[in-house]
């Protein structure tokens, strides 16, 4: 027997108990006359007690020969320590060692297998199983099994069907690229994997199923960041017979009872904000709402006074930092201007105004503007004595954007954004279409499937292209704290006007059927009204952590280049692989 108890269980309860422990040694103390090691295993941390007093000297001799990660399986009894340690659960036993096996040993790890660890991001990766010993990661881990439980538990017993659906597939436009894979059955052939399941919970609902999930892997060939992996998780829902509302009012129930589950946190009613207030107020369509620091127009009170960046430019945009005049200068605020200018947010400029507390009013901008207009442009704002104003201009989207980078910036750095305050917020009325003026196109706003609002249905029949570009759909993103947690629509059921929207997205009528014509078939079968929502699995589970990135939340993820550094992934396959799947020789002699 290799255990009667785990690593975190025995407490003051068990002294003088004899009991077996297995487990891996996380570090030794050697006094000479005394040895102490921390044995660890997934439940916690017991000390081993070993002592030239009642320690045999062979089973002494043993332990001193222990290195970092052995493995070992011990039986000794229960004692109380003699100095606690109140930190860990454990902490006020020790074990008195009577006999020890060594089960394995081990290299010395390339990194300290702690909270805290001296590995990097590629050395922990590359050794991921050692990383994943780590309690932290170990916890994330535990953390997204429980999450994953609960969410199964509450959608099954609200009369979900979890359906797999298949994972080689035909392209599912999401608005990433695929990831292919080549059929050797059918040379010169590939399937995609799927960037969801998008079309087939669609099916689904034709076919009668009503209530769909899947915590399913979906697969997306774009850049990545901390809260995107090329391969992920969704909690992947469909409904029949259902309009927004219902849609919403079921998974804020989710998420209130997941929060509650995991955290204890008792959720309030999520808020619900349109897309264009969302973008005209805080520049995104992902506020973060932890803070408020809302977005102020001011092209009225600026334009038309002689300051030419201003009055050449679409919008004049500010926010107001309460209380943050006096602790900026003016070299701060240069500092802070070069920041904007960076590149990644490509401002031009970054014009201040300063409320001081003695009721002075001083600007970048002081030549061109009376004080009675400073006066003015502070009182739209809210700004009282000892606040800061920071105002942007320029063309509209981009100036947001800016302006939304600074206004979290600035929560960053006045610490607003704390963790364990959670905001949830329903961002409603997405456009239908978003029109790029690159590839003089619309594209999916949410994804071509998605349905404009009733009442718009006329417009999309017949309107012009400024009308279309103005198109609202039923489509929804839940967003807590600045991140897209999930994102759903009410979808098109009906034949005719799922034609008219791939002919706006750029189809031909050839070039949907060929692709979509599985759908458009289905479509003409008795398709019900339907809708649905996906959560981002790992972002929810980092979300609930206060954390920014997914990555200690995915057992085995990739490097930001998409590499898997344990097993080199992507790696070269052999000729022979090649030949087989009937890929191009040329490809092949440049591998
Ligand atoms: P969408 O594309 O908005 O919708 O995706 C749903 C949610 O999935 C998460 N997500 C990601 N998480 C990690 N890494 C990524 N690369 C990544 N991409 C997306 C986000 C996002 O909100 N089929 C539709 C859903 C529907 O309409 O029902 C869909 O996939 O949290």
């Amino acid at each position: 027997m290799y255990r009667t108890h785990n690593c975190g269980a025995l407490r003051m309860a068990d002294i003088g108990k004899e009991v077996t422990l297995s487990g891996w040694v996380q570090k030794s103390r050697d006094k000479g006359f005394m040895m102490w090691i921390d044995l660890r295993d997934r439940y916690g941390i017991t000390q081993l007690i070993f002592t030239e007093e009642k320690t045999p000297p062979a089973l002494f001799e043993m332990a001193r020969s222990l290195g970092r990660e052995y493995v070992v399986t011990v039986k000794g009894t229960v004692i109380e320590r003699s100095s606690k340690n109140d930190k860990i659960p454990t902490g006020a036993i020790e074990l008195e060692v009577l006999n020890m096996e060594i089960l394995n040993i081990s290299k010395t790890p390339p990194f300290t297998i702690e909270d805290e660890t001296d590995g990097g991001d590629d050395l922990r990766m590359t050794y991921r199983y050692l990383d994943l010993r780590r309690n932290p990661v170990q916890q994330s881990i535990i953390f997204r099994s429980k999450l994953a439980m609960a969410t199964r538990k509450y959608l099954s017993d609200t009369g979900f069907i979890e359906v797999e659906t298949p994972v080689l597939i035909k392209s599912t436009p999401e608005g990433a690229r695929d990831f292919v894979v080549p059929s050797r059955m059918n040379k010169g052939q590939f399937y995609a994997l799927p960037q969801s399941p998008q079309t087939f919970k669609q099916l689904l609902m034709v076919a009668g199923l009503d209530k769909y999930f899947q915590i399913v892997k979906c697969f997306r060939d774009e850049d990545l960041r901390a809260d995107r992996q090329p391969e992920f998780t969704q909690i992947d829902c469909e409904m029949a017979f259902v309009t927004q509302e219902e849609i919403l009012n079921t998974f804020e129930g989710l998420t209130k009872h997941l929060f509650k589950e995991t955290l204890g946190v008792s959720l309030a009613d999520f808020p619900r904000m349109t897309y264009d207030d969302a973008v005209r107020l805080y520049g995104s369509d992902k506020p973060d709402l932890r803070f408020d620091m809302p977005f102020v127009e001011l092209n009225e009170l600026a334009q038309g006074r002689g300051f030419p960046v201003f009055d050449n430019s679409e919008l004049v945009v500010g926010i107001c930092v309460k209380g943050e005049a006096e602790n900026n200068s003016n070299k701060d605020i240069k500092k802070l201007t070069e920041w904007m200018q960076r590149p990644q947010i490509g401002a031009k400029g970054l014009v201040y105004v300063k409320y001081g507390q003695d009721g002075s009013i001083k600007s970048s901008v002081g030549k061109f503007y009376s004080e009675e207009d400073l006066k003015a442009w502070g009182d739209k704002m809210g700004a009282e004595k000892g606040d800061i104003v920071y105002v942007l201009s320029g063309e509209t989207d981009k100036t947001r954007k800016q302006l939304s980078e600074l206004r979290l910036e600035m929560g960053r750095r006045l610490g607003l954004m704390k963790a364990g305050d959670f905001k949830p917020l329903w961002v409603v009325d997405f456009p239908l279409l978003e029109w790029d003026e690159e590839s003089e196109r619309f594209h999916a706003m949410h994804h071509p499937f998605t349905s404009p609002k009733q009442s718009e249905i006329p417009n999309m029949l017949n309107g012009d292209h400024e009308t279309m570009k103005n198109l609202k759909a039923d489509a929804y993103d839940l967003v807590i704290n600045g991140s897209e947690i999930g994102g759903g629509s009410i979808r098109i059921h009906d034949r005719a006007l799922q034609s008219k929207n791939f002919k706006l997205l750029g189809f031909t009528p050839e070039e949907a059927e060929e692709q979509f014509g599985f759908l458009l078939g289905a479509f003409e079968y008795g398709a019900p009204p339907h809708g649905g929502i996906a959560f981002g699995f790992d972002r929810l589970c980092a979300v609930l952590n206060g954390q920014a990135s997914i990555r200690d939340f995915i057992a085995f993820p990739k490097n930001n280049q998409g590499r898997d550094m344990m097993i080199d992934a992507p790696s070269i396959i052999s000729g022979e692989q090649l030949e087989e799947l009937g890929i191009d020789l040329a490809l092949k002699e440049e591998v």
